[in-house]
């Protein structure tokens, strides 16, 4: 571990814990092998999980910083911790959708795999007492969660992550079927946050449409630890 001295638990969450680094602007994020879904009910243990979503997010945030999408990451430190910016988190988890699944399937009634014509953005509240409302701007502002001007540029850097993410995971026989991003402030800037992994996407195989995410631990699909370690894989050549 990076810095013992210096490093005191400041957060501890349902798959990550963060810790404080010699650099009041830097923290340390630990990836844990915990699986929670339904906001908790459904608790299990998915083996090597924090190493392989250390392993792809870092992948993710490596390939955004190159596309120029501002965001926390500085480097990955080991196998299950990486060093990122401090933020303020906005309690806004923001969605974006290119093929109904999930909660929007059920919620407007489409099968899922139904192609959304036009991607779909949502906000929910971060908040588990409420179960991640689905609110609008109208809300966020309301509620002091966001500026106007912090709404415009979470919306456009998401927009801009699936642009740039689609096209990347084609190539990798992956659709990029929905996907929930955080945001922070750090300095004033908003910066993308959080983690990006199987863990908060939907990943498809883009020819047998094999689920390759969480929602095989969700749904009690099986093969959980098989489709991380396929999206690693795919992602990086990396068999471990
Ligand atoms: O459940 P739902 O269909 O709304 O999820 C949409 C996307 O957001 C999925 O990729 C899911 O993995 C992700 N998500 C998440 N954390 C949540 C809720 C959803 O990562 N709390």
């Amino acid at each position: 571990m990076e810095n013992q001295k210096q490093k005191q638990p400041i957060y501890e969450g349902k798959a990550k814990q963060v810790y404080t680094t010699e650099n009041p602007n830097e923290l340390l994020v630990y990836y844990k092998d915990d699986a929670t879904a339904f906001n908790g009910v459904k608790r299990g243990t998915i083996m090597n999980k924090g190493v392989l979503n250390n392993k792809i997010s870092s992948f993710f945030f490596e390939l955004l910083t190159r596309k120029g999408i501002p965001n926390h990451f500085v480097h990955r430190v080991s196998d299950r911790e990486m060093r990122v910016k401090a933020l303020k988190i906005i309690q806004v988890e923001v969605v974006v959708r290119n093929i109904a699944a999930g909660s929007l399937a059920k919620r407007i009634g489409w099968e899922e795999g139904r192609k959304l014509p036009t991607t779909v953005l949502e906000m929910y509240y971060k908040n588990d007492e409420l179960n991640d409302p689905l609110i609008n701007d109208y809300h966020i502002k309301a509620m002091g969660l966001a500026s106007e001007d912090e709404i415009t540029r979470m919306s456009e850097y998401a927009l801009k992550i699936n642009q740039i993410l689609t096209g990347y995971l084609k190539e990798k026989n992956l659709e990029l079927i929905d996907f929930k991003l955080e945001f922070g402030l750090h300095n004033g800037q908003v910066l993308l946050g959080d983690e990006i992994s199987p863990d908060t996407c939907r990943f498809w195989d883009s020819v047998t449409k094999e689920k390759l995410d969480k929602d095989r631990f969700r749904r009690d699909l099986g093969n959980v630890e098989e489709a991380y370690y396929e999206i690693l894989y795919r992602l990086t050549g990396e068999k471990a």
